[in-house]
């Protein structure tokens, strides 16, 4: 018989983040009452924020007590429906958390018509990642043909999906990201006209060789010492 299997987050996150900090627990799968709606998890997110809840005295949105199930947003298919707006077999999305079931009052998740994509896109490229992207880019530095777009953690889940969209209006992309593989993957296979590796000695120079015409827009998803130089 299927059980959920959950992710419990059991130790708060001082430095690097392991297998200590999380529990995998095997438990019943949960039943809906009036208004609920169970989802069979098919993909979740990791996501930069997480890290901030799962920290000691940080003051953030819902901070995660010991022996929660891990927060995260995920996509999956209704199992059991209590709500005439969701039947078995609808594409759910919300914060779901880490854990194969999710039950939820349906007003926490968003019915999802995949229209042709797969499931995963709706936490990525259409999903939140994709929202931020499009948001810094188009509404807050209104982007056009001409500029010279910088993006640092270029190959991340914002990074990947800002650059795709201002290379489609015709922008110059420059990509910042750790390592030759990751920056070799970001000119090769997401559209950057060049990479340049911030782990290299000499970043500095490197990105001013990148950007003969100087930046236009920053797209900054780092900040620390890349915003500075
Ligand atoms: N994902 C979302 O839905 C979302 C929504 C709103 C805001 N944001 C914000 O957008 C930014 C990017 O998020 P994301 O989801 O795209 O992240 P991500 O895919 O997890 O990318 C993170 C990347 O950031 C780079 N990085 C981390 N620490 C670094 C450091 N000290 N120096 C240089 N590079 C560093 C690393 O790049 P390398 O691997 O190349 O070293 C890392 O892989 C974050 O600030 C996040 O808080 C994200």
């Amino acid at each position: 018989m299927a059980n959920n299997l959950c992710v419990r987050f059991v130790k708060a996150a001082v430095g690097a983040i392991d297998a200590s900090h999380f529990a995998v627990t095997t438990e019943a799968i949960p039943s809906a009452e009036m208004g609920d709606i169970v989802v069979q998890n098919a993909f979740v997110s990791l996501d930069p924020y997480q890290r901030r809840q799962m920290m000691p005295n940080v003051a953030y949105a819902n901070p995660l007590n010991l022996g929660d199930v891990m927060v995260g947003r995920a996509i999956g298919q209704v199992v059991e429906s209590k709500h005439a707006d969701f039947k078995v077999g609808d594409w759910a999305l919300g914060h779901f958390g880490w854990q194969r079931y999710t039950k939820i009052k349906v007003s926490g998740a968003e019915k999802i018509n995949l229209d042709g994509f797969s499931a995963s896109t709706y936490l990525g490229a259409l999903g939140s990642p994709g929202v931020t992207a499009w948001v810094g880019l188009h509404a807050i530095a209104k982007a056009v043909p001409t500029d010279t777009v910088v993006i640092s953690a270029a190959t991340g889940a914002v990074g990947s999906v800002a650059a795709a969209l201002a290379r489609s209006i015709g922008c110059r992309v420059v990509g910042i990201a750790g390592g030759p593989a990751k920056c070799q993957h970001a000119v090769e296979k997401l559209g950057y006209s060049v990479c340049v590796d911030y782990r290299d000695p000499n970043f500095k120079q490197l990105l001013a060789q990148a950007t003969p015409q100087g930046i236009d827009v920053d797209f900054e998803n780092v900040g620390g010492a890349i915003f500075d130089c």
